[in-house]
């Protein structure tokens, strides 16, 4: 029996509410990767690919542990988006929060850091590490970054790590993000991204879909979807990678203004 795109999304929903919950219960520390990356993976190696370690020591000591623990990325996004004071964010896909409170402290009071997030254990969670990191400019919503809760026109900067390969419609995505971005806004994302040669049996064989591999787009259709979605100056650069033809990737573009 094939798998439908709501049996996938939920199988997502599961895995991220466990690795949420083992965290808020203390049991595992998912940091680095190594209960929360993919399970098809050595821990050992995917350690040095997914997580806080993608985090430098100073970014580090400016979070609970718990959010440092909670890190399911594969990149730093919050490095390279060029925040500055004032401005709106929107994480998508914000996990236990740890871009969003790096990104509130980066636009001050002045500024806003929302975090969209489908999974109430890690909204819970999230809400938990953004009161002990002391930030208060911050908003977690429930939903779907495929249907983004928030008005058109209405952020500045779209950040996102290690999410949008797990959704089950990513033109929708990038339709969406381009929907609540100002014009002239920018996204900034970190993703996983297959090189183009890799077909989708190719891409499923080197990993599962939960674990951010198998679902991931390449780089010609990260750049032909932004482009459709009405982005400029598209650039997909692979950083490091994560498995046989596939890339920590930072994905960018700016929306018309
Ligand atoms: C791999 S984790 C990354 C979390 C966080 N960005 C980080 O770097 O630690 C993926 C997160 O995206 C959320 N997510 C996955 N698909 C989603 C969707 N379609 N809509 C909203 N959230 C989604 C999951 O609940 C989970 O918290």
């Amino acid at each position: 029996m094939s798998t439908t795109p709501h049996d996938l999304r939920e199988q997502v929903r599961r895995r991220y509410a466990e690795s949420a919950l083992t965290v808020i219960d203390g049991s595992c520390g998912c940091g680095g990767g190594g209960c929360c990356s993919d399970d098809s993976a050595a821990s050992a190696v995917t350690s040095e690919r997914f997580g806080e370690v993608l985090y430098d020591v100073e970014q580090r000591g400016e979070l609970p542990d718990a959010a440092v623990l909670a890190s399911l990325g594969c990149g730093n996004p919050v490095a390279v988006a060029d925040l500055h004071e004032g401005e709106t964010v929107l994480d998508l896909g914000s996990g236990g929060g740890i871009d969003v409170i790096l990104s509130a402290k980066r636009v001050g009071a002045g500024g806003t850091a929302y975090g969209l997030d489908m999974t109430d254990e890690m909204l819970a969670l999230a809400q938990r590490n953004a009161r002990d990191a002391g930030v208060t400019n911050v908003h977690f919503l429930k939903g779907l970054i495929e249907a983004i809760p928030l008005p058109a026109d209405s952020v500045d900067v779209v950040i996102s790590n290690c999410v949008i390969n797990l959704s089950t419609d990513k033109a929708a995505v990038l339709t969406e993000i381009a929907r609540v971005l100002k014009p002239g806004g920018r996204v900034g994302v970190s993703d996983v991204v297959a090189e183009d040669h890799l077909t989708a049996e190719d891409r499923a064989a080197r990993g599962s879909y939960v674990g951010c591999i198998a679902g991931a787009l390449s780089r010609s259709e990260y750049v032909a979807g932004l482009e459709a979605a009405g982005f400029e100056d598209v650039s997909v650069e692979f950083t490091h990678e994560v498995a046989d033809g596939m890339h920590g990737a930072i994905v960018k573009g700016r929306k018309a203004g």
